[in-house]
């Protein structure tokens, strides 16, 4: 009886290693497992055998039953799996592969909320060119070329008269050359100059200009403008604090400092233990620049003003490196 087990378990194993589908694989269990099958034969044979041999012939056929059964339900579904495909089944249920996401830069995001805030205070946002002219960025500013104000904004030169601009000023000219008041507008950009860097200087960076023209605007509607900007954009009450300064564009000209935001004036490291952050230049708009772009400057008065989008930048989110910003590194970008 062993033989014959041996002899039908080997035949099994050699038609289930030929078989390509299912259906050979239902032939192998008929023919072997089915009533009719070789090892229902071979079972049907026991009654006949010698008593003493009856218990092993029983149990070497009841093993090989069980053997047989195994192979081919190992056999099936192994050409399930292989017809469904190549390599294991897929499962739907595991989570989908994610491609990493981008985040706005946080300079970018900052100009935004700059501009959306002065667009609810009726400002149109517009850009100007990279590189300037001299003509615009210096001449119709009312800096001639041998004013030593020029060295306060020395930059890259590409020829004798085109440069990267080294503020948002320029802005100011094309626009009130293009259009007549009235005007309120902000340019924002990226302006160059050639600093030496550390953790508040680096020879890119980034402005906003503002311009207002009308008739009868006033220093008091620049200070009003101003301190609605810089409480909103800060979302805390403040103080606004006018220095005088000096600009060829602009008179009388200030320095604006604010409450320092880390320390509400207090005095803390960021704002020199002052209480004030120095924040933006501005004043009412020369009339030599009126005349320079024709507009009447007996009649229009206007306000303009230029701040730096990357120390606001620094001071939201308290940064104490601005040269973090433009290192690349997405663990410190991603955060944003
Ligand atoms: N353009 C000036 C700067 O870059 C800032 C400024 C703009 C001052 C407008 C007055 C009016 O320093």
């Amino acid at each position: 009886m062993q033989q014959v087990a041996n002899t039908i378990l080997r035949a099994v194993e050699r038609r289930l290693r030929q078989a390509t589908d299912i259906d050979s694989v239902e032939q192998v269990r008929v023919q072997y497992l089915g009533r009719k099958g070789s090892i229902a034969k071979e079972l049907a044979k026991i009654p006949a055998l010698p008593d003493d041999e009856k218990p092993t012939a029983g149990r070497e056929l009841n093993n090989l039953k069980q053997r047989v059964s195994e192979l081919i339900e190992e056999t099936r579904s192994r050409l399930t799996t292989e017809q469904a495909g190549v390599g294991p089944r897929p499962d739907p249920t595991m989570p989908g592969l994610r491609r990493p996401r981008g985040t706005i830069h946080p300079i970018s995001r900052t100009m935004e909320e700059m501009v959306d805030i002065f667009r609810t205070l009726g400002f149109e946002a517009v850009e100007g060119p990279e590189v300037e002219t001299d003509w615009y960025n210096f001449e119709a500013l009312n800096i001639p070329a041998d004013h030593p104000a020029r060295d306060d904004w020395d930059t890259f030169y590409i020829t004798d008269d085109t440069l990267l601009r080294p503020h948002t000023s320029p802005g100011q000219i094309r626009v009130m050359e293009s259009r007549r008041p009235p005007l309120r507008i902000v340019v924002p950009g990226r302006c160059f100059r050639r600093d030496t860097e550390d953790a508040r200087h680096f020879s890119m960076f980034h402005q906003l200009e503002g311009l207002m023209v009308d008739e009868g605007v006033s220093f008091g509607d620049l200070k009003a403008v101003l301190h609605i900007f810089l409480r909103q954009f800060f979302r805390q009450e403040l103080d606004v604090r006018f220095e005088p300064d000096f600009f060829p564009f602009t008179e009388p000209s200030a320095q604006v400092h604010c409450t320092c935001v880390i320390c509400q004036g207090k005095g803390c490291q960021t704002c020199s233990y002052s209480g004030w952050l120095e924040l933006l230049g501005c004043g009412m708009v020369d009339p030599n620049v009126f005349e320079a772009v024709g507009y009447d400057a007996e009649r229009y008065t206007g306000f303009a003003f230029g701040m730096g989008a990357d120390r606001i930048a620094m001071l939201k989110h308290q940064i104490p490196d601005g040269r973090l910003f433009f290192q690349g590194d997405v663990r410190f970008l991603s955060q944003f």
